[in-house]
């Protein structure tokens, strides 16, 4: 049994004792206040406002649309819900690669409009000027390897990343550049899980897999997946706790059911 269940809030340094003592690390996304109050109740380490968002929440493609104040709103929402959990909230595309000047001012925005309490952002050597000057300005950063969906139209597919050395090589090298940059942990998205336990063991900081096997520090799935709100999305690294299509699908039938036939209200169901 963890000796961590009866800490009352979760932090960043709290994170990294998770890491020295060999216990995992529990972390899901959540985008509004019922869901994110659901997971921090049941007793989830980390709740990431994901910018999946933009694919779960407002049915777009890719992750590129979502915008810095959608992610603020979301992030404030899930804010309300939580007591326990650490809140990490995505950087959305366009607000930290350009200079990091730019970076510094979406991430403050961030965490003084929402009560979050950190930040995530994708990629490696291009992105660690904006890191430090994150970090330097006192917000905790989540970095993000491997698979980066806000870089899709430059891979052109959603496949497992860094199977070739070259990659992987540039890989290894990033993960600890970001540590140094000072990052308290690194996502690590769809990458061989022998890379992904090499890199987990050569760095202090903790690494979050996703798609990126077992020896990884802790695990993260988006809720949507994993909750099997959607159905139709179902690759080999998701493990489905529940069927909720098929669950909320059965009971919006039967209310409709129950409207048309008169059933539903009943006079108990009435005043
Ligand atoms: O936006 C997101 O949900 C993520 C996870 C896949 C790690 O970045």
């Amino acid at each position: 049994m963890s000796a961590y269940k009866e800490i009352k809030k979760i932090t960043t340094h709290i994170l990294s004792q998770l890491k020295a003592r060999g216990e995992k690390i529990s972390m899901i996304t959540a985008y509004d206040y019922s869901f994110a109050r659901l997971f921090d109740a049941a007793g989830i380490d980390v709740i990431l406002v994901g910018d999946s968002a933009s694919n779960v929440m407002a049915g777009h493609e890719t992750t590129v649309p979502i915008t810095l104040d959608q992610m603020i709103y979301h992030a404030q929402s899930v804010v309300r819900g939580v007591n326990r959990s650490l809140v990490v909230v995505d950087m959305p595309f366009g607000t930290y690669q350009s200079d990091s000047k730019v970076a510094l001012a979406s991430a403050i925005r961030i965490m003084k409009e929402t009560g979050g309490h950190s930040i995530k952002l994708e990629g490696g050597s291009e992105v660690v000027e904006s890191i430090q000057r994150i970090v330097s300005a006192g917000i905790p950063v989540m970095g993000h390897l491997g698979l980066t969906p806000q870089s899709i139209y430059k891979f052109g597919t959603y496949t497992v990343r860094a199977k070739e050395e070259a990659e992987a090589e540039k890989l290894r090298r990033d993960a600890q550049l970001l540590q140094q940059a000072g990052c308290f942990a690194i996502v690590l998205e769809k990458i061989p899980a022998a890379l992904a336990s090499e890199v987990s063991k050569g760095l202090t900081i903790p690494t979050i897999g996703i798609g990126a096997g077992g020896d990884c520090d802790g695990q993260v799935l988006v809720m949507h997946d994993m909750l099997g709100i959607n159905n139709e999305f179902k690759p080999r690294f998701l493990r489905q706790y529940l069927n909720l299509q098929e669950l909320i699908t059965s009971a919006v039938k039967q209310y409709i059911s129950d409207v048309k036939s008169g059933d539903f209200p009943s006079a108990g169901e009435s005043y």
